[in-house]
């Protein structure tokens, strides 16, 4: 595919700039829309014309690329009901969903990846109420949401590897122009890597190399599936935030190895569900020092500084993620090298447009997540229970989904739509989603 420049009429910003990828690539500009979870996808995981609608918003919308929501390896251990699902090569009806979705993301011009991710333990009880991980360490996070794991064999582990591989062939020869292995936010790769999470003793399991094979295997065998040329990305914890957790001594040294097994950007995140730094959530404990500099760039983008003390040390284009609102703070952390590309995520679930009105000259984004709560500001005290905090927060985050979803169906978002009933609304979907997807599993289509 060729890629046009998707152009600025600001022309002399940093973020207008194109950049080049190590195997050859170049994105058009420095903003990227981060994953978000779409949940807009049949009962059985295929594309549907919702996400092509949904992504031809956001093609139009003015970022150099747009990496999807996690697209799962194991329908068994979705992230959310809805999720898409590449766990075999696929047949003819889904390579055709998979190339009307490719042909909608990138019809400006701009990048698609797609992000290929597994839940772990951190796929909801609704889902599976058996779900696997690196060992038998339950997720602490309350209200029976999550069931206790069991640990992956090793030829369960070899047969995932080969499913990121499969996927990310099956999204290449769709017309995507990119993947993102995801290995931040507490999913399966991070359980692994964390050595709170990751108890085995075998070759998966003590030193930190051992605790990044799963890692690097997936990494080796999905540039062997998609050759040289084309753009692999991974999500990586900056850390987990947790005392004796992945810490960032840690994701230094994994950002250094994937350096050399090839991969050409490097996304940093950081957080899981027990502590949704990611999101700037409140977590089950406090948060654990990570020692590393302030700069006036982090007090708007909680990562930036953890991106700044690795371009020290690596060669490899990195993103920053999260809370960038406003246009001079992404300018200057690009000025300083602190990140090479801006990740952006829930203003462009209401504003799908918001990359290109930077461009334009716009000078922040709107916080929308400030404005979010399931728990008046009188019931606060409520919020030290920790399944309070749980409740709040996801409330907060489904809001955002709902918004997806309304770009996705109707092709515009609604600001105005209460937290109380996106909380109802995306529960209510999610539960019609496996309940159909039962049937289907029964009736043996
Ligand atoms: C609705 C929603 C869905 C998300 N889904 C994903 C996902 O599928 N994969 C992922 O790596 N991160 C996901 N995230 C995290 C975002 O990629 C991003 O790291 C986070 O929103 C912080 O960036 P922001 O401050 O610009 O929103 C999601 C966030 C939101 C709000």
């Amino acid at each position: 595919m060729t890629l046009q420049t998707v152009q600025a009429n600001d022309s002399s910003t940093l973020l207008a700039s194109p950049l080049a990828l190590p195997c050859g690539g170049v994105l058009p500009n420095r903003m990227i829309k981060a994953a978000m979870t779409e949940g807009l996808a049949t009962p059985d995981g295929r594309p549907t014309p919702e996400l092509e609608r949904l992504y031809a918003l956001w093609s139009d919308g003015g970022a150099g690329t747009l990496i999807t929501g996690n697209v799962m390896v194991d329908a068994d251990h979705l992230e959310r009901p809805g999720n898409v699902v590449i766990d075999r090569e696929p047949d003819p009806d889904m390579a055709a969903r998979l190339r009307a979705w490719a042909r909608a993301g990138t019809r400006k011009g701009n990048h698609l990846w797609a992000q290929i991710s597994h839940g772990g333990r951190q796929t909801q009880s609704v889902v599976n109420r058996r779900p696997k991980s690196s060992s038998d360490v339950k997720l602490r996070v309350p209200g029976g949401f999550f069931s206790r794991p069991s640990p992956l064999s090793v030829e369960e582990i070899l047969d995932l590897v080969g499913r990121w591989a499969t996927a990310a062939k099956a999204v290449k020869d769709a017309g995507f122009t990119g993947v993102q292995i995801h290995g931040a936010h507490g999913y399966l790769i991070n359980q692994f890597l964390s050595p709170l999470i990751n108890q085995r003793t075998d070759q998966y399991g003590g030193s930190l190399e051992n605790r990044a094979r799963f890692l690097m295997e997936i990494v080796a065998a999905v540039r062997a599936a998609v050759g040289p040329e084309f753009p692999v990305s991974v999500k990586l914890n900056s850390a987990d935030f947790q005392r004796g957790g992945f810490e960032f001594s840690d994701s230094l040294l994994v950002v250094k190895w994937l350096e050399a097994a090839s991969v050409d950007l490097i996304e940093i995140s950081g957080g899981t569900y027990e502590q949704p730094r990611f999101l700037t959530l409140e977590g089950i404990e406090p948060l654990s020092d990570q020692n590393v500099a302030p700069s006036t760039a982090a007090r708007e983008a909680y990562f930036v500084d953890f991106g700044h003390a690795m371009q020290a040390h690596l060669n490899i284009p990195l993103m920053v993620t999260g809370g960038f609102r406003r246009r001079d703070a992404m300018e200057q952390a690009l000025e300083i090298g602190a990140t090479d590309a801006i990740g952006l995520g829930r203003p462009l679930c209401v504003m799908a447009d918001a990359p290109k009105a930077l461009l334009e000259g716009l000078r922040e984004l709107p916080r929308y997540e400030t404005r979010l709560g399931l728990i008046p500001r009188w019931l606060r005290a409520l919020r030290r229970s920790n399944l309070v905090k749980t409740i709040d927060g996801f409330s907060g985050t489904y809001w955002f989904y709902q918004q997806i979803w309304l770009l996705g169906t109707k092709g515009k978002a609604n600001e105005r739509f209460s937290v109380f009933f996106a909380f109802l609304t995306v529960e209510l979907r999610s539960r019609m989603i496996l309940r159909r997807r039962h049937a289907n599993a029964l009736s043996g289509k």
